[in-house]
């Protein structure tokens, strides 16, 4: 089964106007304005701690504004909640809660399927077919707690697609998953995005993720650029984004993003001090 076959058609719009959120302290979110049309598959990109999973659950309604409005399809969220799909940061998680992977996912649509363990056949079915597609057959009676961070990242993501939201918020998805994971992931995000699905992201990989998306915003508290790649990876957005210096070049269409990497002096590399690399000889003597 697709994945996608079972989202819904038809993204929802998400609108920040003049949107500021704190918590109980200096603003994390300062009087951001941006509004999300429907279908649009965006990237938030920025620092570590610049709001990134604070818009996301500002945009869920799980932290609320202390100035400004968030309307999803023109509503206020919280009216809107069913049209959303969320797949949180994995690390945030606490999985002291007992329960199998194939129960998380049909946790996606828990009110709509009524009470569990009374979940029809089909809908069993429909989410061991997204487990599948995610990588993760086989695994649907394991406790949550016993996968790895990037498997546990996907059953989040078969989860939000469970709901078939018509704004699907992720946080991170493709942090700690494997490249041929990753790839799978912005796939199926492609696919859901072709069927109309709303897509907002948050991602450190600029280069890997970002680069490949048609539409970022730069957030650092502060709405710092938004626009397709091209247009907001240059050296002076992203070197005010970061605060660090960074050189973008062009290779074809995509752009490449050039930080100066910090490397170990040369007395502290060990092996590679002396030009003795380990052959596979070595490893077989011993
Ligand atoms: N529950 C909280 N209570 C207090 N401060 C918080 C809380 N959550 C986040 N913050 C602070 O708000 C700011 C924005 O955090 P946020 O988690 O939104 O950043 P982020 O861009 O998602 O970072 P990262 O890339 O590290 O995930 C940070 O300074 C963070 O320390
Ligand atoms: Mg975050």
């Amino acid at each position: 089964m697709a994945a996608g076959s079972a989202i819904a058609a038809g993204g929802a719009q998400l609108e920040f106007r003049g949107v500021t959120c704190t918590y109980d302290g200096p603003p994390v979110l300062q009087d951001v304005t941006l509004r999300i049309e429907p279908g649009q598959l965006v990237g938030l990109v920025g620092p570590s701690g610049s709001g990134k999973t604070t818009f996301l659950k500002a945009a869920l309604g799980l932290v609320k504004p202390v100035a400004g409005t968030i309307l999803v399809d023109g509503q206020p969220v919280d009216r809107r909640r069913a049209l959303l799909g969320y797949v949180p940061q994995v690390e945030t998680v606490d999985w002291a809660f007992p329960v199998t992977v194939e129960e998380v996912v049909l946790m996606g649509r828990a009110t709509q399927l009524g009470p569990w363990p009374w979940t029809s056949r089909r809908a069993r079915a429909e989410a061991r077919g997204l487990l599948a597609r995610l990588g993760l057959a086989g695994l649907e009676r394991r406790h949550i707690r016993e996968l790895s961070g990037g498997q546990q990242q996907r059953v989040f993501l078969a989860r939000a697609l469970f709901r078939r939201p018509r704004l699907l918020l992720l946080d991170e998805p493709t942090s700690g998953v494997d490249i041929r994971t990753r790839h799978e992931i912005l796939h199926l995000l492609a696919e859901l995005q072709a069927q109309g699905t709303t897509i907002v992201l948050s991602t450190h990989e600029l280069n890997a993720v970002a680069t490949h998306l048609p539409y970022l915003v730069c957030l650092n508290r502060r709405v710092i650029a938004h626009g397709p790649p091209a247009i907001v990876f240059r050296d002076e957005i992203l070197s005010r984004l970061y605060h660090a210096p960074l050189h973008v070049v062009r290779e074809g269409d995509v752009a490449v993003v050039i930080d100066h990497p910090w490397r170990a002096p040369a007395e502290h590399n060990g092996a590679a001090e002396s030009g003795d690399a380990l052959e596979p000889e070595h490893y077989r003597s011993r």
